[in-house]
């Protein structure tokens, strides 16, 4: 396969597009996509309805759909109803996922509201994300297409793995990099893969699956390890959602893990702190932690390791079709790391 140079119009004299400007690449098929994120839900039970409706309600950006929608306009530029169907069900799934993560992170917020676990309680929250997870199959089987159901059903056990070994790791201070890397690797960059890599299937262009599951990838990689530093240095009110929890949880982020790596060689007291805290998640002087982390300079490391899975992200769109699609999903990767600036 030949590779193309990438349309970068990130060039000084033209400012990353906004997610809004991304968006509407795709606007009508986005358009329809988010329609059909409420339409496909249709339990007869009302607190199933209540709940998934409390969840989507509160927003998202829709990413995840949004890469399917500009995956498959990038192999063929007409609406595809199937994608459009596809990109909903991608949504659903991702909704599931953080109904499920907000039971387990114990988080009060989400999409700038109360989560599902705080408004009802943990065990509705589970049973309804179980729901909608068991609903995206349940209109994933409409597309007769067992290739797609594989990666589905493939990824969706890889999320679930990729949870139950970051809790497996929590209080765990002696985590590594590498431990982190499986970890983001199923909760994350799997759904990011399974969404490019659907559009692929039908669009009958399996030929891409290797870049797709690449871009993927690298850019769920990115896109978590950002997140997670944001949870040290973001803005609560602009996230919609608490920061500073991954810390209070004793759960070992790159950047915890990183900063323990650094502190003990530089700082053996400040080490011995932050140590504690991840083992105990007890964080009585929280703010003090949170800048010792700071301090020792893993968020820069954190930061360098982000832009590194961005790139290679963007090294796999180089192989697939030059469009104005594929410069969405090089802009989407642009976007996300902008949020570090
Ligand atoms: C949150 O994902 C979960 C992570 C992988 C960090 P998003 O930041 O895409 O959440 P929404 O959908 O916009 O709320
Ligand atoms: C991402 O992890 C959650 C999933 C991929 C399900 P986080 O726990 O960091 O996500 P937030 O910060 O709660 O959105
Ligand atoms: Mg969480
Ligand atoms: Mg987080």
């Amino acid at each position: 396969m030949t590779s193309t140079p990438l349309n970068n119009t990130n060039s000084p004299l033209q400012p990353t597009p906004s997610y809004a400007d991304i968006q509407s690449i795709v606007a009508a098929d986005f358009e329809i996509m988010d329609k059909q994120v409420f339409g496909s839900l249709n339990s007869k039970v009302k607190l199933v309805m209540s709940v998934s409706q409390h969840v989507i309600n509160a927003g998202g950006k829709r990413m995840r759909p949004l890469i399917t929608l500009l995956c498959a306009r990038m192999f063929d530029d007409n609406p595809s109803e199937k994608a459009m169907h596809l990109a909903a069900i991608t949504e659903m799934l991702h909704t599931a996922t953080l109904v499920h993560d907000d039971v387990i992170d114990e988080s009060g917020q989400r999409r700038g509201k109360p989560t599902a676990n705080a408004t009802w309680d943990n065990a509705t929250a589970v049973l309804v994300g179980d729901y909608l997870i068991a609903r995206a199959f349940n209109l994933l089987v409409g597309f007769q297409s067992l290739p797609l159901l594989q990666v589905f059903s493939d990824g969706t056990c890889d999320i679930a793995e990729g949870e139950v070994l970051q809790l497996q790791h929590q209080h765990n201070p002696t985590a590594t990099e590498d431990d982190y890397l499986r970890i983001i690797d199923g909760k994350t960059s799997r759904l990011f893969m399974m969404a490019t890599q659907g559009a692929a299937i039908l669009q009958d262009k399996t030929e891409y699956m290797q870049a797709l599951g690449d871009f993927g990838q690298h850019f769920g990689n990115a896109f978590q390890i950002i997140d997670d530093v944001l949870d040290y240095s973001g803005d609560s009110e602009l996230m919609g959602k608490n920061l500073g929890d991954d810390l209070a949880e004793g759960k070992p982020t790159l950047p915890t893990i990183k900063a323990l790596e650094l502190l003990k060689d530089s700082d053996i007291e400040g080490y011995e702190q932050l140590r504690i805290a991840v083992q105990t998640g007890k964080t009585p002087n929280a703010e003090q932690l949170i800048e010792l982390v700071r301090r020792s300079g893993s968020l820069d490391y954190c930061k360098q390791r982000a832009l590194e899975e961005t790139k290679l992200a963007q090294q796999a769109l180089s192989t697939l079709p030059d469009n104005r699609y594929r410069t969405g999903l090089y802009q989407l990767t642009e976007l996300a790391s902008a949020r570090l600036l």
